[in-house]
């Protein structure tokens, strides 16, 4: 097999970048280590930033979305008992975020993927990566039972942290900067209608807790444990105590329960390798940085890669231009760094640390008294999270260039 650019993975990086070369006219085919089903099925993460929400409209991929997702124009912040808006239509110039499930995202783009006839290799075993530092890197692997290989012109390495195409990097190549959490997280999903019409981080002596919803119909809902919390000590009566306690409020507001129909365990990491290329190798999302889940950016981010990477194939392409994906991996980390930062910083403010002082814990609740009674601060929040500029969107324009 032959193709202009192998795509190691059809998570939403896979995906997205395929989507975006098609768009260009490039050709790529997608290995996928698991099936159809199971990625479409997936439980992950679900909040979509302003700018994923255009993308996906504008690769004409945005009709279920359009239906089913959940706009939200704010967020509250809930500690010492009281609920603080964040109202991001008011800071952050009309923009908003849409609750829309990552494994939904998948099915759309799977869908549009395989209506152009466009190949992905689903449960595709054994994938190695070959000739990175040449101009004919190969990919061989197991589909079927048959042993197969694919050329190609680049690789685009969109394997999540697990996969195989970071490691296919020689040592002594890549800076790793990480940082553990001594914490994760227990979400469930619940058959109850969510009780708010927006998300709830709480901030609490007991730990965080996080109000999300998938549906008008089922709430999706996290609290802080242990790294290593074992699940089988968490009966659906304890779950929805921990909550209770952790939402309560002094006006009475009330969390609606239902049949807990999902159980998980989260860790919660930073993680960055650099740079994020070798040779005709380009990683995208998650196999080349992790974000906690706090701010809700890892799908995001994933996108962000995807665009700029795609624009950069583009001008290669067309142009013969290899300035850009010369550039992809510093344009890449800049944004990269500040969405790390944004979700550190998130996390550090809402989690109660192990280990933490009683200094700490006060410039802690002054942190959020700040972020919620100035203009300034809120501003802030509501600018990240709603997403900052991807650079990869108006890259054509010279002054964008980094
Ligand atoms: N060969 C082929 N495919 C692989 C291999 C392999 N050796 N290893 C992993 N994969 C596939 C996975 O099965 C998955 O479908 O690569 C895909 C990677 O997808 P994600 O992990 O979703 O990563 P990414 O596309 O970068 O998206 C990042 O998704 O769930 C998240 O927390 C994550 O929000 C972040 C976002
Ligand atoms: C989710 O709905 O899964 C979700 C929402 C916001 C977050 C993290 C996860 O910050």
């Amino acid at each position: 097999m032959r193709t202009q650019v192998a795509i190691i993975g059809a998570g939403p990086a896979g995906l997205f970048l395929s989507m975006l070369l098609q768009r260009h006219g490039i050709e790529s085919v997608i290995l996928e280590l698991h099936s159809r089903g199971y990625i479409e099925e997936r439980v992950r993460a679900g909040l979509l930033e302003y700018n994923t929400v255009q993308l996906m409209h504008e690769l004409g991929i945005g009709e279920r979305l359009r239906r089913q997702g959940l706009e939200h124009g704010g967020i509250e912040l809930r500690f010492g008992g009281r609920g603080h808006r964040i109202d991001f239509r008011d800071l952050a110039a009309g923009k908003c975020v849409t609750i829309y499930a990552q494994h939904e995202v998948i099915k759309d783009l799977v869908a549009a993927r395989l209506a152009a006839g466009r190949p992905i290799l689903f449960e595709t075993t054994d994938v190695a990566l070959h000739s990175l530092d040449s101009k004919n890197p190969h990919v061989t692997f197991h589909h079927n039972d048959v042993a197969e290989r694919l050329d190609c012109d680049f690789i685009a390495g969109c394997d999540g942290f697990h996969g195989v195409s970071r490691p296919a990097v020689p040592e002594g190549v890549l800076t790793v900067y990480e940082r553990d959490y001594p914490f994760g997280w227990l979400g469930i999903l619940a058959d109850a209608p969510p009780s708010s019409p927006e998300l709830i981080y709480a901030h609490h002596d007991r730990g965080f807790a996080l109000l999300s919803m998938r549906s008008p119909e089922v709430s999706r809902l996290y609290l802080q444990c242990a790294s290593d919390e074992d699940l089988s000590l968490w009966s659906d009566d304890r779950i929805w105590s921990e909550l209770h306690q952790r939402f309560a409020t002094y006006d009475g507001w009330k969390l609606s329960e239902g049949p807990i129909t999902q159980k998980g365990v989260t860790g919660m990491r930073s993680f960055v390798a650099e740079p994020m290329q070798f040779g005709r190798l380009f990683l995208a999302g998650d196999a080349a940085h992790i974000v906690p889940p706090t701010g809700a950016k890892g799908l995001n981010l994933a996108v962000a890669d995807a665009r700029v990477l795609a624009e950069a194939f583009g001008a290669f392409y067309a142009r013969g231009d290899s300035d850009l994906l010369a550039q992809y991996s510093a344009t890449c980390l800049r944004r990269v760094w500040k969405v790390q930062r944004f979700s550190w910083w998130m996390t550090q403010l809402l989690h109660r640390f192990p280990d933490e002082s009683p200094f700490d814990h006060r410039r802690q609740l002054a942190d959020l008294d700040y972020v919620t009674s100035s203009r300034a601060a809120s501003q802030t929040l509501a600018e990240n999270y709603v997403g900052l500029p991807v650079q990869g969107h108006d890259i054509s324009h010279a002054g964008a260039r980094l």
